[in-house]
């Protein structure tokens, strides 16, 4: 039985749009849990991403003392710790989520306790050196295994502010200096070489912490090994850009079908999948809905389809479609010439090498794809016709761009290893039968 649940068959067409709401954004989701836990009172969050990842950080801070229940409409109740953490008994697992990891790290170097984190096989494999040098760096220790990955241990506690240039463009790094750095005698200035989303950024101004940004530099104010005194609050997370990405994705794909996705996050950090879409002839109509008071900028969108043509993407571009790629290499498949992702090194250490994942699953379908160290080349449009079924390696967004391909494949589709997709979209599969297409 287990085995059954973890594959699904899709079979093509039937995809017929609609409008269609999504659940919780992942990424705010999680920072909600970690500001509203460190908190005095209980905060109240409504859209809470309930999926894997994010239940797991609300774990990991019940662990240090935090509680936390959902009523029956699904608000999440956060009753935080007030900045006192208790240390907890044995590792904190945090499953696949590297956001989860990273960010925990960060508020743990400012905490005066001793922690392990750890994480199921992926996370293990992903690498943690980039949160290690600068947390040391500001006085935390911080011990992995010898390849520089998880399980991490982690002694925080009396972190003095530090100037640091991110090598690599990462939200995560980024939010994992500035979280530390709420803890820290000083100040802490963090230089992006890319701008990368900006959610800490912006939950922090609205809970009132002393954060400057000016260009890509982005600096907080240190409250010292006490931290900060945040009250609780209420918040609001709109629906998650990248899980609307599937179906934006499958409309544009199909001329004279059109999906409106309602009260989704527009933050401009993480929609430039909706660039991709216009550039490669689809038509997009964006309507915000939230108030310029609102931390983010959230609203409808509207995606009709068409005769694609393909597109490049790449340099500054990348971050803000970071977690779309996959499905910016399905369409390149079912588009028109040549489709051309660059710059996209970072997709190699996701939840699984993206890059090589999705050119050995595109090819498997009957694409013409060339690997490049830093993304891929596609030619298209080509026929999708099935050779094998599709691996996964237990990465939710393989699991979910593969079976948006499926739609378009002339026979049946099977994909393998999609329990992952609980990691961030649990009702994916019922969405996608909402939307006119036969799952089994
Ligand atoms: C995230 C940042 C991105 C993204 C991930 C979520 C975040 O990772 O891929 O899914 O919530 O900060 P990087 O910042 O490491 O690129």
């Amino acid at each position: 039985m287990a085995i059954q649940k973890q594959t699904k068959i899709v079979h093509p067409g039937g995809f017929s749009g609609g409008v269609v709401r999504v659940p919780g954004d992942k990424s705010i989701s999680h920072r909600t849990a970690l500001l509203a836990g460190i908190s005095s009172g209980t905060s109240e969050i409504t859209g809470f991403l309930e999926a894997e990842d994010c239940l797991n950080t609300l774990k990991a801070m019940e662990s240090f003392g935090a509680r936390s229940w959902i009523d029956d409409e699904g608000m999440l109740s956060v009753q935080g710790t007030g900045g006192k953490f208790i240390e907890p008994v044995g590792p904190l697992d945090v499953g696949n989520s590297g956001t989860g990891m990273r960010l925990l790290a960060g508020l743990c170097s400012g905490s005066n306790i001793q922690v392990t984190l750890t994480g199921d096989e992926s996370l293990q494999s992903r690498p943690m050196s980039r949160i290690k040098e600068p947390l040391e760096l500001m006085g935390a220790k911080v011990e992995l295994t010898p390849q520089g990955t998880a399980p991490m241990s982690i002694q925080g506690g009396n972190l003095n502010g530090i100037e640091y240039r991110l090598p690599t463009a990462s939200a995560q790094v980024k939010s994992c200096c500035i979280l530390a750095g709420l803890y820290a005698d000083g100040p802490t200035t963090v230089i992006e070489p890319i701008p990368t989303r900006d959610h800490t950024e912006r939950m922090l101004r609205a809970v009132g912490a002393p954060i400057r940004v000016e260009g890509q530099k982005i600096s907080v104010e240190g409250y010292g090994p006490k931290g900060p005194k945040f009250m609780a609050r209420p918040y609001i997370v709109p629906g998650d850009f990248s899980s609307a990405a599937y179906w934006l994705a499958a409309a544009a794909a199909i001329p004279g079908v059109t999906v409106r996705v309602e009260g989704v996050g527009l933050n401009l950090r993480r929609t430039a999948l909706l660039d991709v879409l216009r550039r490669m002839g689809a038509s997009v109509e964006i309507e915000r809905t939230s108030a310029p008071t609102d931390p983010e900028v959230y609203g409808n969108v509207t995606v009709s389809g068409a005769e694609l043509k393909g597109t490049e993407v790449g340099g500054a571009e990348i971050p803000n479609l970071i977690d779309e790629l996959p499905l910016v290499a399905v369409l390149g498949v079912l588009a028109t010439g040549r489709t051309v992702i660059r710059d996209a090194s970072e997709l190699r250490v996701k939840e699984s090498d993206r890059v090589a994942v999705m050119v050995e699953n595109l090819t498997s379908l009957g694409a013409t794809v060339t690997e490049q160290p830093d993304g891929m080349i596609i030619e298209g449009p080509t026929k999708v016709i099935p050779t094998r079924g599709i691996r996964s390696y237990g990465d939710h967004r393989i699991a979910m761009s593969m079976s948006i391909l499926s739609i378009f494949a002339e026979e049946p589709v099977c994909i393998g290893n999609v329990a992952c997709v609980d990691t961030s979209y649990p009702e994916f599969w019922d969405q996608l039968s909402n939307l006119g297409v036969n799952v089994e």
